[in-house]
């Protein structure tokens, strides 16, 4: 009699179902990416599993070689798994495309769409160095780690610094014109830096910022995200431009610090959203003050920056603009930044730490409700 039971073809399917592409974030079944299933003829509890990687030197593919191996190995009768790697041929690849643009038409940027369900946050500041990509990658990271699905574009040609904040090793993988962005800590980023060889500086006029953008937004692919972020650069720059325009639902997120000078920065940011017709989600003040060892707070940079700017900010654009919150000075944050790990992640009870993981929570609750956005009825 026989006791031990072949394993399942079905069943094995389904577990490979379970094992998502690292960077796409789909199911290898879904993609085409399954090339063959076969059990050995001499020792049937052993399965060979091919499957096809998106382009050869795939730099992910021991993560994928290591999921379908512990999600096959998980069927009831399986005894052994061989992962064969191959690579998908240019049909292959141009179906798996079409999959994933589901619909889409090629050029179009998907946030445009009238159906479209992300929420999209431009990350703005009147000067520099006030923090922005700081914020920027601690919000994505804490918003992903409630659950989200967040996008990053480092929309600051000039001082891309999203990449390394977010510990992004690797360049995105190309599916013919499709940009399939690296993953870091369940984020998609996507950057200019990404693009240039070495630590270039990138000199590049209005109109080619314009169409790198217009690339970053049409090109890579999202997937539905919840939330899409924008690092801009300082100031009230072309990009800021051309991110109301190609983006005309997304909203401003202003970065000040608490200095006094802050109003007339807030000024200059309203400017902007007045301009683009862009909606000011709120500021967040950063580099508040710093927490010494007993508790007491010392204002380093002022106090009240933050106020002045949101309510300046209520009267330029003629509604009200809420201060979302206050972020201290934190060596943490700045050390987790040159690390590659937020500091919402690694030290998410530190005072920096826990007051980005409190903006976030803002933010997500905002985002999953319908406030401002069109519903498609009109009132009766
Ligand atoms: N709350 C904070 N505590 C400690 N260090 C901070 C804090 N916020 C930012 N920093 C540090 O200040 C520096 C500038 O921050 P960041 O690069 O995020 O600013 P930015 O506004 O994006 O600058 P730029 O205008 O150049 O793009 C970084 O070294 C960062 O680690
Ligand atoms: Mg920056």
């Amino acid at each position: 009699m026989e006791d031990m039971s072949l394993p399942d073809l079905e069943a094995i399917h389904r577990a490979l179902g379970t094992v998502q592409d690292p960077e796409i974030r789909r199911p290898i079944t879904e993609l085409g990416m399954v090339d063959t299933v076969q059990l050995s003829e001499t020792d049937p509890g052993h399965v060979t599993v091919r499957v096809l990687l998106t382009v050869a030197g795939c730099p992910l593919k021991s993560t994928i070689e290591r999921d379908v191996t512990n999600a096959v190995q998980g069927v009831e009768g399986v005894s052994g798994v061989t992962v064969d790697l191959g690579v998908m041929d240019d049909d292959q690849r141009a179906q798996l495309k079409q999959t994933l643009r589901g619909g889409q038409a090629e050029r179009e940027i998907p946030f445009q769409r009238p159906d479209n369900m992300t929420r999209i946050y431009a990350v703005a500041s009147g000067k520099g160095g006030v923090g922005k990509s700081s914020v920027t990658v601690n919000l994505a990271a804490a918003l992903a780690d409630q659950g989200l699905k967040v996008g990053v574009v480092d929309a600051d040609i000039y001082g891309f610094s999203v990449p390394r904040m977010l510990g992004v090793e690797h360049q995105p993988t190309q599916v013919d014109e499709m940009i399939v962005p690296p993953v870091a800590h369940d984020v998609k980023v996507i950057s200019i830096g990404m693009f240039v060889p070495g630590n270039q500086p990138v000199v590049w006029r209005g109109p080619m910022l314009h169409r790198a953008l217009q690339q970053f937004l049409s090109d890579v692919f999202w997937g539905d995200l919840d939330i899409l972020l924008l690092d801009l650069p300082p100031g009230t720059g072309d990009i800021a431009i051309s991110v109301a325009q190609m983006l005309p639902g997304s909203e401003l997120l202003v970065v000040t610090t608490p200095q006094q000078a802050a109003a007339e920065v807030a000024e200059r940011a309203g400017a902007i959203a007045v301009q683009t017709k862009q909606r000011v989600a709120g500021v967040i003040e950063n580099m508040s003050w710093l927490e010494l060892p007993d508790g007491t707070r010392q204002e380093i940079f002022g106090a009240g920056g933050g106020q002045v700017v949101a309510d300046s900010l209520g009267r330029t654009v003629g509604g009200e603009v809420p201060l979302l919150g206050q972020v201290p000075l934190d060596t943490r944050l700045r050390e987790g930044a040159d690390a590659g790990r937020p500091v919402v992640l690694d030290a998410p009870d530190s005072p920096a730490g826990a007051a980005l993981r409190e903006i976030a929570t803002g933010l997500a609750q905002r985002s999953r409700g319908l406030s401002g956005r069109k519903l498609g009825i009109s009132p009766v």
